[in-house]
């Protein structure tokens, strides 16, 4: 099941998401004792963290119980300013009282393919192996996403080998795009999700939105298309600069 919601601005975008990542991370807790995310890199995704670390957000949430883990990194170290993990350690690691043991970041500092084959033994020790079968709730409580403007989620390029992976739940490729190796969670594990969340701003993106969520499905080359979770939700949140091509899905400003 996918659904859009559109809002007037990125704050007020923002806002929502974090309800949502407040309300998601609370019911998982209530129900199994943990709350198991995959981040999104890039900037759109920057004020969540930041709100989230917040007075009015941070309370909200057991930190103790919260397992961070990322749906793509940089391969640069993790002082690096294009690391994914250091913009989310800056904006809510340094600021919330998660324990060490519970951030599980992809470690760019290491040969790629070795990062990658640690990650994803990682990944298969904390949630056993029935993600890997796409089974309905099986995976990540929640999987944050972003979405390029050529279309690319995580670092599913494309062209890249990754959107077709029906085995390995975590890839590494040298991207020419972007002129660097990159790890990405492949829709393995991405779908296996229970909520799916875009996050989706700027007029830069409303074409490419259109394309995606409109147009033919060819995942090859549009790889956010190949999301769909197997049992899961998956939720776009937009606000109205990006869903301003959109023509099927009437783009209507919620009440922030
Ligand atoms: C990354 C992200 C990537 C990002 C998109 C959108 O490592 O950069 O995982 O998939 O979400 O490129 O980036 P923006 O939010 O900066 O537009």
């Amino acid at each position: 099941m996918a659904s859009i919601e559109v809002f007037p601005d990125l704050g007020r975008l923002i806002h929502a998401a974090a309800e949502h990542f407040v309300q998601i991370a609370s019911e998982a807790i209530v129900k199994n004792g943990r709350f198991a995310v995959a981040l999104s890199g890039g900037s759109t995704p920057r004020p969540l963290y930041d709100l989230l670390a917040c007075e009015a957000f941070i309370k909200c949430i057991d930190w103790s119980c919260v397992h961070l883990f990322w749906g793509d990194e940089r391969c640069v170290p993790p002082e690096d300013s294009r690391s994914n993990y250091r913009m989310v350690r800056e904006a809510l690691l340094d600021a919330v009282p998660i324990p060490s043991g519970n951030i599980h970041r992809i470690r760019g500092e290491d040969d790629p393919e070795l990062a990658a084959a640690a990650y994803e033994q990682g990944l298969r020790s904390f949630f056993g192996s029935s993600a890997a079968k796409g089974l309905p709730g099986a995976g990540f409580d929640l999987v944050l996403l972003g979405m390029g403007e050529n279309g690319h989620t995580a670092s599913l390029f494309p062209g890249s080998a990754a959107i077709t992976e029906r085995v390995r739940w975590v890839m590494a490729q040298y991207v020419e795009v972007v002129s660097m190796w990159r790890i990405t969670l492949t829709p393995v594990v991405i779908n296996a999700g229970k909520n799916i969340v875009f996050l989706v701003s700027g007029a830069g993106k409303a074409g490419r939105l259109r394309e995606v969520l409109e147009g033919p499905v060819q995942p090859e080359v549009l790889p956010a298309q190949v999301i769909k979770p197997s049992g899961g939700r998956l939720l776009w949140l937009v606000d109205e600069a990006a869903a301003r091509c959109l023509k099927k899905i009437r783009s209507e400003s919620l009440p922030s």
